[in-house]
């Protein structure tokens, strides 16, 4: 504290007309996870964007450091960086988010049966390659 004082002081010595002691910006917001949707996890025929949100919104919706990275992807290749959500995507087949779910891919972890069960992944996946 007594150190910030004297680096403040001796600062504002040096140049007292450029420098403004504002208070830091606040926190960028985050994304909180979905509510998980009632029903047996193991049964056929969920809905899949319900399923999405809760099982991977956390890091897919607006936010979510999936979305983030993936930007940067999207743009490299040419595409909106709106199909950074893939909700938003019309080119991803179920087969592609199977293979992606369980095995991971860079920075994405794989998500076990626990995390997402057959039942749930198959809704999910249909659901995003519904573009398709
Ligand atoms: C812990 C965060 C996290 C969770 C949970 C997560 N993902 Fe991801 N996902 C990522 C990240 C990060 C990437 C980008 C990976 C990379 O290329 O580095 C990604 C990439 C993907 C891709 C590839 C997109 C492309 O353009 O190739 C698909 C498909 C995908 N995720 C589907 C899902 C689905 C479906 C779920 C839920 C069952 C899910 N993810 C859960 C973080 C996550």
């Amino acid at each position: 504290m007594r150190q910030m004082a004297r680096w403040a002081l001796g600062a504002a010595l040096i140049a007292p007309a450029t420098l403004v002691f504002a208070d830091p910006p606040p926190p960028p917001p985050y994304q909180m996870r979905a509510q998980a949707p009632s029903g047996n996890r193991l049964n056929p025929g969920r809905d899949g964007k319900v399923l999405f949100e809760n099982h991977c919104g956390y890091c897919h919706l607006t936010f979510g450091m999936g979305t983030n990275l993936l930007v940067k992807q999207r743009l490299a290749a040419g595409a909106s960086p709106a199909t950074a959500l893939l909700a938003n995507r019309d080119d991803l087949t179920a087969a592609y988010v199977h293979a992606v779910v369980r095995m991971g891919k860079g920075a994405m972890p794989p998500q076990t049966r626990v995390d997402v069960t057959d039942a749930e992944l198959d809704s999910v996946a249909a659901w995003l390659g519904r573009g398709k």
